[in-house]
């Protein structure tokens, strides 16, 4: 990955921060994109005290001009843009449907899919004119391939993920953009903490649906998305792969 640009959106904690180190460990100069500003410097800072090459950009998803201008800076500063991770994301109330607000639907569907949304839009025509394409890996989840209970909001954002995935990759093959996506089941993060300390009964029956019996780690997760936007993956497009254990086998 020498000499690629990555941008890993929600690169300031979990899956992104994890991904960011991977993408930087391989040579990549990483654009550590997070509305944590804390977060994102964290981050930074591990992969320049590991030699790497990495900077921060303090923006929201949800703000389209401020992706528009993200993108634009980075071409601007370093030529080109080769690798997008749609990480960021958020997971939302823990409810049932009836009783599920209608502020954290709209709050989950901001993040989840319109973020992904305005970051593919903006980066696609900068891939397209490239000569050497892009790489695109959405993170969506085992709630992008099945139902996740008390957590409609963000299912239905995760399917969404999965669709813009594919659509894109049909729409933009021939212009040598790939683009996939990775469907984690519970991963030990600050997230994922948050929803395996709500309740013991639930992480015992969520670890029982898991055939491997544990939930996953972030590195995990990171290995996943660097292999699929390396060019040693150079004909998967448009993929959904679990990274959960067998649990959607
Ligand atoms: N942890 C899990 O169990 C799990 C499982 C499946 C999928 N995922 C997905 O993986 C991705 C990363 O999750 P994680 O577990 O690392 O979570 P995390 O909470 O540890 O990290 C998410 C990061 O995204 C940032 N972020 C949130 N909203 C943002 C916004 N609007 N703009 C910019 N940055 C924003 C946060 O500040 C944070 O640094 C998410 O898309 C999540 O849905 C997580």
């Amino acid at each position: 990955m020498k000499g690629k640009i990555a941008i890993v959106t929600g690169g300031g904690s979990g899956i992104g921060r994890a991904t960011a180190l991977e993408l930087a460990q391989k040579g990549a100069t990483v654009v550590v994109v997070d509305l944590d500003e804390y977060g994102a410097d964290k981050t930074c800072g591990a992969i320049l005290q590991d030699g790497g090459e990495a900077l921060t950009y303090n923006v929201d998803v949800t703000d389209k001009k401020g992706i528009i201008d993200l993108m634009n800076e980075v071409v601007k500063k370093f030529g080109s843009i080769d690798i997008l991770i749609n990480n960021a994301g958020i997971g939302g109330e823990l409810s049932f449907m009836e009783a599920y607000s209608d502020e954290s639907f709209d709050k989950v569907m901001d993040v989840n899919v319109r973020g992904v949304w305005y970051c593919m839009k903006a980066v696609l025509p900068i891939m397209r004119k490239q000569e050497t394409g892009g790489a695109i890996v959405n993170v969506s989840s085992v709630a992008g391939i099945g139902a996740a209970p008390r957590m409609s909001a963000y299912a239905a954002s995760k399917h969404a993920v999965i669709g813009l995935t594919r659509t894109a990759a049909n729409e933009y093959g021939k212009h040598n953009i790939r683009v996939n996506a990775v469907c984690p089941t519970v991963i030990d993060t600050p997230m994922g903490r948050s929803y395996i300390d709500q309740d013991d009964a639930i992480v015992e029956i969520v670890k029982a649906t898991i055939p491997m019996k544990r939930f996953g780690e972030a590195f995990e997760v990171a290995k996943t998305i660097c292999w699929l936007c390396g060019d040693e993956n150079s004909f998967v497009t448009g993929q959904a792969i679990a990274v959960d254990g067998g649990m959607k086998a």
